[in-house]
């Protein structure tokens, strides 16, 4: 391990975390040299010192505070694991008894709020709504937008993940025109969200444990991931004091791109649009021929240059939903083939192109009953989890000011001013 490297006559001390790879401190390069760093998608960038998530991408690794993602998604709820990524460890019995107490007790949102969604067209698309109402959330919860008190942050992190479900419910509610449910406390934190989205207020309705534990794992897949775009918006949010709603509203807007969240809406509408297996030879070609935008969504990953572990625990249990619900969908044998093409192909191979979480998600919610323009929604609802955690360590830490990049300016110089009559 070196301790420093040297650049323009400076030395930079090189800094070690507990795994992986070393950073070179620069803060000070500027002052010393004059010049900037250039990394326009922050591919060799380290924003932040992090304790929350571990990704190796070229292993195909995936840690949360050190427990790999494929036994939290088999041992572990997502509670445990919104739990732990706020704390920083698995919690005691009893702790973990209060902290799902406090989160059920703060499920139900302010009555008002119900008006913002009247304002939306019936067709207005779940994000866009996401986006609006949660924002509008410091607007009602006045007593929780101090950044610098802790206690109004640990009440405002609880709320935004309590309500987060509910709103999320309440957009799909929306959009087909059915009246809004309450929370029903009785219910674990996914069960609630199911009847939420699912019942009816003119009869009972009966959480399916097959859905529940699927849908609860699935939020578990994407609950945090280090430094991605939304969340790396909500830290830049973050860093000039904006409140935490308004920090999460802004990583919901980041991750609604198809190049980021919106991926497993666009994934199963892209396997719907190629129908069947005959037909995936021509979006092969299409997603290799440089002339061509199409990129095969649900693939490739700025970090995973090997299978996303994710898309792994999805894959299973896509078999294990559609095989307990007794359904089949062409569209995931479409899904099965089209991996196994591209993964046998050159310029997946040499890009290094996997699936990614994106890539089968959309054929689960599907089959739960969830219609695509939903599934950037569910995404956002567990993403919460992250962003609060990310949120809440990027407040604390003595390091952190507010985030403000530079640039290689390339634009036109000084010139003067000409009246329209000389120009
Ligand atoms: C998520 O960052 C995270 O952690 C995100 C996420 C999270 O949990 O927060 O994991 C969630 O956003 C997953 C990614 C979802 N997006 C998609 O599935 C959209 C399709 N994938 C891509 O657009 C792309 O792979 C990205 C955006 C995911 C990553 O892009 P990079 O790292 O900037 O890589 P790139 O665009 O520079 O591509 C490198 C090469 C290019 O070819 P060359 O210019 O070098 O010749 O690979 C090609 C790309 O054209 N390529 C693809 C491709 N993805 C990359 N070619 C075809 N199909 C694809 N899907």
């Amino acid at each position: 391990m070196t301790d420093a490297v040297r650049l323009d006559d400076h030395d930079y001390k090189v800094m070690q975390g507990s795994v992986g790879p070393e950073v070179i401190d620069i803060r000070k390069y500027y002052a010393d040299s004059g010049r900037f760093t250039y990394d326009p998608g922050f591919t060799s960038t380290a924003s932040c010192r992090s304790t929350i998530t571990y990704i190796d991408g070229d292993e195909g690794v995936l840690l949360h505070r050190g427990y790999s993602i494929g036994e939290l998604a088999e041992s572990s709820s997502f509670m445990e694991v919104a739990y732990l990524l706020l704390n920083g460890e698995l919690p005691s019995k009893e702790a973990f008894d209060t902290f799902t107490t406090t989160i059920t007790r703060h499920t139900m949102v302010h009555e008002q709020l119900a008006t913002f969604f009247r304002g939306f067209r019936r067709d207005a698309h779940p994000m866009a709504i996401m986006c609006g109402v949660v924002g509008a959330l410091s607007a009602f919860y006045h007593d929780s937008t101090d950044v610098h008190d802790p206690a109004q942050r640990v009440i405002a992190s609880h709320r935004l993940i309590a309500k987060m479900p509910t709103l999320a419910a309440m957009a799909y509610k929306y959009s087909v025109g059915q009246p809004f449910l309450y929370p029903d406390n009785s219910l674990s934190y996914t069960g609630n969200f199911l009847r939420m989205t699912f019942g009816v207020p003119a009869e009972p309705y009966e959480v399916n444990p097959i859905v529940e534990r699927a849908m609860d794992r699935i939020f578990i897949l994407h609950a945090d991931h280090e430094q991605n775009a939304s969340t790396s918006t909500v830290r830049l949010a973050g860093s000039s004091g904006a409140n935490p709603f308004a920090c999460i509203a802004a990583g919901i807007a980041c991750l609604w791109g198809p190049a980021h969240g919106g991926a497993n809406e666009a994934a199963l509408n892209m396997l719907r649009e190629i129908g069947t297996p005959d037909r995936i030879p021509e979006y092969i070609a299409r997603a290799k021929d440089k002339n061509d935008p199409f990129r095969l969504m649900g693939f490739g990953h700025r970090v995973y240059k090997n299978y996303d572990p994710r898309a792994t625990v999805m894959q299973q249990t896509v078999r294990e939903v559609l095989g307990a619900l007794g359904v089949t969908d062409p569209v995931f044998d479409v899904a099965l083939q089209l991996e196994e093409i591209a993964l046998k192909d050159d310029y997946f191979a040499e890009k290094k192109l996997f699936p990614n979480v994106d890539f089968y998600s959309g054929v689960i919610l599907s089959a739960i009953g969830f219609p695509t323009s939903m599934f950037t929604a569910l995404f956002a609802l567990a993403r919460t989890v992250g962003w609060v955690a990310q949120w809440n360590e990027m407040i604390t830490d003595p390091d952190q000011k507010i985030g403000r990049p530079r640039q290689l300016y390339a634009g036109a110089t000084a010139r003067p001013y000409l009246p329209v009559g000389q120009r």
